[in-house]
C-alpha cells in the first residue's frame, strides 16, 4: 500500500515520511525532489523560470510517474506531496484512489514558528507574512486536503507518526473522495463509490436514528438499492419512499402521497430524509423536505450528471403544475450534497450529452480548464465511453462546476444578482424548451441552444470575439448539441420569451458571454435578438433578415 501525506508547508510531510518510511521498511517518495530530479533544477529554481503554472506542470508529471498504487496491504510506499500538490483536482484522483491519504494538519501558528527556523526556501511564502500567507492557504485548501485522515494537534514526529499508524486500515480501497467541504450552502463531498459510506456519515452529523431513502424506480435500480443494503449492513434500520421516474415525480400529488408515506412512518421534524435520484427526484424531494412539517433536513445523493453539476446544489426546489415547470417551490438548501460519481456509468447517452450542456454554460461563465476539460473528454463521455469516468475527468467536471455553484449561491442563495449568471443560455434556451412543451427537448440541450443564442447576440453587440464564439459553436458541434433546428417554431420561442419578459416585470435580463466570462444586460437592441433567435434555431441565412416580434417584443426592455 501506498501512504501519501498532505498538508501545508513546514507540516512536516518529509521528516514523518522519511521515518514512518524507515521504521516500515518501505521506499520513502519526495515529490518536489522527484520534480527537481526530472527538470534538474531546484524548487525555487523553476519557479523563478517558470512560474507556479510551469511547476504544477512538472509537478502533475511527477505524480503520473508514480504509476498505479500499490496493491499490497504492506506498506510499501510513503510519499510527501507539496504543500500545493492536490489543488489539481487530477493529481487527488491520482494520489487519493487506491492509496492512504494522511492530512498532517498543524496550527497555521506553528508551522508559521516552524518555517521561521527552516533552511528550506517556499516560493508561496517568501517575502510574504508567513502567519497570513499560511491562514489564507489553509482556508483555500482545507477541501482538499479534508478527504484524507485528518492528525491535527500534534506537534512531535512521534506522536504524529504514532496516529498516522493508529489510523491504518485495512488496505487500498478502490473508492476515493476527492472533495470533501463544510460550506454555509451544505456539507459537499465528491468522489467514486463513496455514497453510502458518505450518506451514514451525514446520518450520523444529523444525529439521525434511521435513513428514510426517498428515491425513483430508475435511480433506485442503479443506486438506492446497493445504498439501501450498505446502509442496512451497518445497522441503520432503512425505510424507503419510491416516487414515480423522471418528471413524473414532481407534482403536487406524489407530494402529498410521499408526506402522506412520512406521517404513516411518523417521521418527525429532527428526522433526515435522504433523495436518490436525478435533477428531477432532488427537486421534488427537496420541495418535500422543505414543506413537510414545514422543513426537515434532506441529504441530496444526484444520480445524475445534470445532479451532480446543477440541480441537487444550491437549495432550489420545485414542482411542475399544468401552467408551468417549476411553478411551486422553495429554497431549502440540502444538509449535504454527494456527488458520487461512479453512477455516470450509466447514464443513458442522451441524458450525458444534455448534461453537458449544462457543464459548457459552466465553463462559458468563467472556467477555461473546464472548457479545455469538456473539449478533451466531453465527447467520449457524451458517447458512453467509461474511460472518463474512471481517469477522474467526470469528477473533475462535476468539481469544478458544484464548487462554482457554491461560490455563487453562497454570495446570492435568493438570485437577487450574481446568481442570475447562472441563467447565462436561459433566455432562448427557456423559450425553446418552453415552447416544445417540455417533453421532446431536455433542459441541458434547451442550454445549448440557447448558448449559440447568447453568443450570437454578444457578438452583435461587440461583447465577445468571434473566435470564443466559434470556439463554444465547434464544441457544441462535436458534443452533438443543438446540432439540428429543435422541433418548435420560431414563433412559439418567440411568444414564450415575450411570456417570461411579463413574469420578469417587463425586463429581460440577458445574461452574455465575453471572452472571459458574462455581463448581464436588458439593453439588447432588436437586430441583436434576431441574430441570437437565428443563430440558436439553426435557420439558414435564406430565411433571415426579417424584422417581427423578436425584436419588438422580447428584446427591447
Ligand atoms: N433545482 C435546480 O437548480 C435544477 C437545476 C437544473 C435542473 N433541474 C431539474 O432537474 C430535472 C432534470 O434532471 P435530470 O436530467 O437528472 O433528469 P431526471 O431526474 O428526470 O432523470 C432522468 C432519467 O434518468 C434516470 N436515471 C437517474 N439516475 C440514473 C443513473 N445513474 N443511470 C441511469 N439512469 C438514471 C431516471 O430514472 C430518469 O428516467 C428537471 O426537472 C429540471 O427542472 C433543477
Amino acid at each position: 500500500m501506498d501512504l501519501v501525506l498532505v498538508g501545508l508547508p513546514g507540516s512536516g510531510k518529509s521528516a514523518v515520511g522519511r521515518r514512518l518510511a524507515s521504521r516500515h521498511h518501505a521506499t520513502f517518495v519526495d515529490l518536489d525532489e522527484l520534480v527537481e530530479r526530472s527538470v534538474g533544477k531546484s524548487v525555487p529554481a523553476i519557479f523563478a523560470d517558470e512560474g507556479e503554472a510551469g511547476f504544477r506542470r512538472h509537478e502533475h508529471d511527477a505524480v503520473l510517474s508514480l504509476g498505479p498504487a500499490d496493491q499490497d496491504p504492506e506498506l510499501r510506499r510513503v510519499i510527501a506531496t507539496g504543500g500545493g500538490t492536490v489543488i489539481d483536482p487530477r493529481n487527488r484522483w491520482l494520489l487519493y484512489r487506491g492509496r492512504f491519504p494522511v492530512w498532517l494538519d498543524g496550527a497555521p501558528e506553528v508551522l508559521a514558528s516552524r518555517l521561521g527556523k527552516s533552511t528550506s526556501v517556499r516560493p508561496l511564502i517568501v517575502g510574504r507574512d508567513p502567519l497570513v500567507t499560511l491562514q489564507t492557504l489553509a482556508e483555500g485548501r482545507r477541501r482538499f486536503y479534508a478527504p484524507a485522515l485528518r492528525i491535527s494537534g500534534l506537534t512531535r514526529v512521534d506522536d504524529i507518526m504514532r496516529a498516522v499508524e493508529g489510523g491504518l486500515g485495512d488496505g487500498p480501497s478502490q473508492t476515493v473522495t476527492v472533495l470533501r467541504a463544510e460550506t454555509a450552502i451544505g456539507h459537499v463531498e465528491i468522489g467514486y463509490g463513496i455514497a453510502a459510506n458518505a450518506v451514514s456519515a451525514a446520518l450520523t452529523r444529523g444525529a439521525a436514528t434511521r435513513a428514510i431513502l426517498l428515491s425513483e424506480p430508475g435511480a433506485w435500480e442503479v443506486a438506492g438499492s446497493g445504498i439501501a443494503v450498505a446502509l442496512a449492513a451497518e445497522g441503520w434500520p432503512v425505510e424507503r419512499i419510491i416516487l414515480p421516474r423522471g418528471e413524473n415525480a414532481k407534482r403536487l400529488h406524489v407530494v402529498e402521497d410521499a408526506c402522506r408515506a412520512l406521517a404513516r412512518l411518523h417521521v418527525d421534524r429532527k428526522e433526515t430524509l435522504v433523495a436518490i435520484g436525478g435533477g428531477a427526484l432532488t427537486d421534488v424531494s427537496g420541495f418535500i423536505a422543505a414543506t413537510y412539517l414545514r422543513g426537515v433536513a434532506v441529504i441530496h445523493v444526484p444520480t445524475t450528471l445534470v445532479g451532480q453539476v446543477d440541480a441537487a446544489l444550491g437549495g432550489k426546489t420545485a414542482v411542475d403544475i399544468p401552467e408551468g415547470k417549476n411553478l411551486v417551490g422553495a429554497f431549502h438548501q440540502p444538509a449535504a450534497f454527494i456527488a458520487d460519481v461512479s453512477f455516470n456509468a450509466t447514464l443513458p447517452v442522451r441524458q450525458r450529452r444534455a448534461a453537458l450542456g449544462e457543464v459548457v454554460k459552466m465553463a462559458v461563465l468563467g472556467d477555461e480548464r473546464l472548457l479545455e476539460l469538456v473539449e478533451e473528454d466531453g465527447e467520449a463521455y457524451a458517447g458512453g465511453d467509461a474511460a472518463p469516468i474512471e481517469s477522474g475527468a467526470v469528477a473533475e467536471m462535476v468539481e469544478r462546476c458544484a464548487w462554482a455553484k457554491v461560490e455563487v449561491v453562497t454570495a446570492d442563495a435568493r438570485e437577487a444578482n450574481v446568481r442570475m449568471t447562472l441563467n447565462l443560455g436561459h433566455t432562448i434556451g427557456h423559450g425553446v424548451e418552453a415552447a416544445a412543451g417540455f417533453k421532446s427537448i431536455l433542459h441541458g440541450e434547451a442550454v445549448a441552444y440557447g448558448l449559440r443564442g447568447a453568443f450570437a447576440v454578444a457578438q452583435a453587440m461587440g461583447l465577445t470575439s468571434d473566435a470564443r464564439a466559434d470556439r463554444v459553436n465547434r464544441l457544441l458541434d462535436r458534443l452533438g448539441l443543438a446540432v439540428e433546428p429543435p422541433a418548435v417554431t420560431r414563433e412559439a420561442v418567440v411568444d414564450r420569451m415575450a411570456s417570461d419578459k411579463k413574469h420578469a416585470t417587463g425586463v429581460l435580463n440577458w445574461v452574455l458571454p465575453t471572452d472571459s466570462g458574462v455581463v448581464v444586460r436588458s439593453d439588447v437592441p432588436p437586430a441583436a435578438v434576431e441574430a441570437g433567435l437565428t443563430a440558436a434555431l439553426r435557420i439558414s441565412p435564406k430565411d433571415t433578415g426579417r424584422t417581427d416580434r423578436a425584436g419588438t417584443e422580447a428584446g427591447v426592455p
